[in-house]
């Protein structure tokens, strides 16, 4: 197939650049490295691998591009992904993710483009009540910061273009792939995760035993939860990667598919901890902290949707191995990509 990704040369979309190479598709990246960086795309560099920097508010590129490359699926990465950044500055989130997509879109409608697959959120379902944990795909969507809304308005977006295509006579097809907490790197070690700043818990935690932090400070241990501290559901990101190609391959026109990617279990920030302590065999302060505001105690999702349509589950089920798979890249590149 010939696939657009953007924001390929990111920690998420890059892994899937990787993936579609190897299964012998062609690429075309678009990124505008705000957030991303070039060495996925040098190291990646392959003859079926187009990449375009620029931005989605460029329709013009877009439209090239996807015309150009007879692009026929569009993986929809680039993203701003920081929740507490979207309270911050909440238009930024609206106009990059929401119209950013709204506009990748109409150039994908006008050039009969008819697989997109959209990497929503968990962030979108909110603070869900005990009794929805796990998450099924039929929760409420009732996002409780603006970078979760952002990311429910292209849901909606796509939902209606799906609708009015369909109804039209010319359907299309589309799959929102709502992520829980993404993790770890890919096995050949050649791509890892490089966030500036990073606020993620596993390579926080992998930063204090590179000794680049001082202590980890566990934001919260009074929640309602068996050891007080946060549970969330850790995936890593090549079974995420794989979720998405097996969506891509089984999109057919007038599918709108909504799942849930995660593992279907939860840790929590202590079980991350000692998970990470037990993988490098270094110690590293901790310090109970405040809770950080937000948070909801307990994320887990029922996969069971994605299984039952797409024969997919994770393959890594064990947290070690996800945390082995990061920490070989972090000791590898201890600043990130600058270090290669
Ligand atoms: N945490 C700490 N200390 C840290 C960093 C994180 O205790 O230094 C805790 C957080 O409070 C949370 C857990 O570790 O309880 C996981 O936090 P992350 O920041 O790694 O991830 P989040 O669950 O906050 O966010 C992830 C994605 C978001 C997405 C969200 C959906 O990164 O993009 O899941 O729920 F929106």
């Amino acid at each position: 197939m010939n696939v657009m990704v953007t924001g390929g040369a990111g920690y998420i979309g890059s892994h899937a650049v990787q993936r579609l190479l190897r299964d012998g598709h062609t690429v075309v990246c678009v990124d505008n490295l705000s957030r991303g960086h070039r060495e996925p795309m040098d190291l990646l560099s392959d003859d079926r691998l187009t990449f375009a920097p620029g931005d989605l508010s460029d329709k013009s590129l877009l439209s090239r591009l996807l015309a150009g490359h007879e692009i026929d699926t569009i993986m929809h990465f680039a993203a701003l992904t920081y929740v507490g950044e979207s309270v911050q500055q909440p238009l930024a989130y609206y106009r990059n993710n929401t119209a950013g997509a709204l506009n990748l879109l109409e150039a994908a409608d006008a050039v009969g483009v008819e697989r997109f697959v959209f990497s929503s959120t968990a962030a979108t379902y909110g603070e869900p009540p005990p009794e929805r944990i796990p998450i099924q795909e039929d929760c409420p969507q009732e996002p409780i910061n603006p970078y979760g809304q952002s990311k429910l308005a292209v849901e909606r977006i796509l939902t209606d273009w799906a609708s009015a295509r369909r109804a039209a006579g010319r359907p299309v097809a589309f799959a929102a792939l709502r992520y829980f907490n993404v993790a770890g790197c890919d096995r050949s070690g050649v791509l890892g995760e490089d966030h500036d700043p990073e606020t993620h818990l596993i390579p926080v935690v992998l930063q204090a035993c590179l000794g680049q932090r001082e202590a980890v400070t566990m934001f919260g241990t009074d929640y309602p939860t068996p050891d007080g501290t946060c549970i969330r559901d850790y995936v890593h990101v090549e079974d995420l990667i794989d979720a998405h190609v097996h969506t891509m391959l089984a999109l057919r026109p007038g599918d709108a598919r909504r799942y849930n990617l995660g593992i279907g279990a939860g840790y929590s920030v202590r079980q991350i901890i000692d998970a990470v302590r037990a993988v490098t065999g270094v110690e590293f302060e901790v310090r109970e902290g405040a809770r950080r505001p937000g948070d909801p105690p307990s994320l887990f999702a029922d996969p069971s949707r994605i299984r039952a349509d797409l024969g997919w589950s994770a393959a890594t089920r064990d947290v070690h191995e996800i945390v082995e798979t990061a920490w070989k890249w972090f000791k590898a590149h201890p600043h990130g990509y600058a270090s290669t």
